[in-house]
């Protein structure tokens, strides 16, 4: 089965010169690039097969524009023809951004025909307490985050990513992460009737990615630091690909 890959490129790179590089090498047929908002419009004119995401959007959408400095609506995401976006990620939500914003988000996003990425992820201090724990966290997570979403949403894309993971060199086992998945495949399913597609994100690279592709309840990754950097990333196109 064929896995989907999304770059999640955080706050990098430096220069739009360094974008531009990294998304070339970066362009493939199923590949998703998340680059930062400065860079969406340059580096959508230079991709030929990947298909181009933001990291987050605004949760007002108001018909005429409105007064929030510094925001970026889903209107204007569309506009230049964005096809998904990352949201509720753990480094945003560590920066304040609670459930209520976040189901704002989806819902938006949503309404806007734009893909959302919700991700979820439970902290260290939860799953020390047993994956069961773990669990009935992100259950609730879920449940806030799609509180909101249009009844007539079928199918969505959920990250899985245990914050103790991200960015740390310390990845969950395969199996931890494929339970996960199967856990939340069958709350979307069973109580709002949507088919899930869940990927695993947390320390992503090359080495341990094809455990993790080897797990069929694992639909595909969501790669932060492995993905800004072209040679690991241009890697693990190339595993992927050969799956
Ligand atoms: P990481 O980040 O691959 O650097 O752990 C994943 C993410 O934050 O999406």
């Amino acid at each position: 089965m064929k896995k989907l890959l999304i770059a999640n490129w955080k706050m990098k790179p430096k220069t739009l010169k360094e974008a531009i590089v990294l998304a070339k090498l970066s362009d493939d047929k199923d590949i998703y690039l998340a680059p930062p908002y400065i860079f969406l419009q340059s580096i959508k004119n230079v991709l030929k097969k990947a298909t181009i995401g933001a990291q987050d959007l605004f949760q007002e959408n108001p018909p005429k524009g409105g007064a929030f400095t510094g925001a970026v609506s889903a209107a204007m995401l569309k506009s230049i023809g964005i096809g998904f976006v990352i949201l509720g990620h753990s480094e945003r939500r560590a920066l304040g951004e609670t459930d209520v914003i976040i189901s704002k988000k989806i819902a938006i996003a949503c309404e806007s025909k734009i893909t959302p990425v919700l991700c979820v992820g439970e902290s260290e201090g939860i799953r020390k307490k047993g994956i069961e724990e773990a669990m009935r966290f992100v259950a609730e997570q879920i449940k806030n985050d799609v509180s909101s979403i249009p009844k007539t949403v079928k199918k969505m894309i959920v990250a899985y990513e245990p914050i103790w993971a991200i960015g740390t060199g310390n990845n969950d086992t395969p199996e931890s992460a494929s339970q996960m998945a199967r856990h939340i495949k069958k709350i979307l399913s069973d109580q709002y009737s949507i088919k899930a597609k869940v990927l695993y994100g947390g320390s992503v690279n090359s080495k341990n990615i094809s455990e993790f592709a080897k797990e069929s309840d694992i639909d595909g990754f969501l790669v932060g630091g492995a993905s800004a950097d072209p040679k690991e990333f241009k890697t693990i196109i190339k595993i992927i690909k050969s799956i």
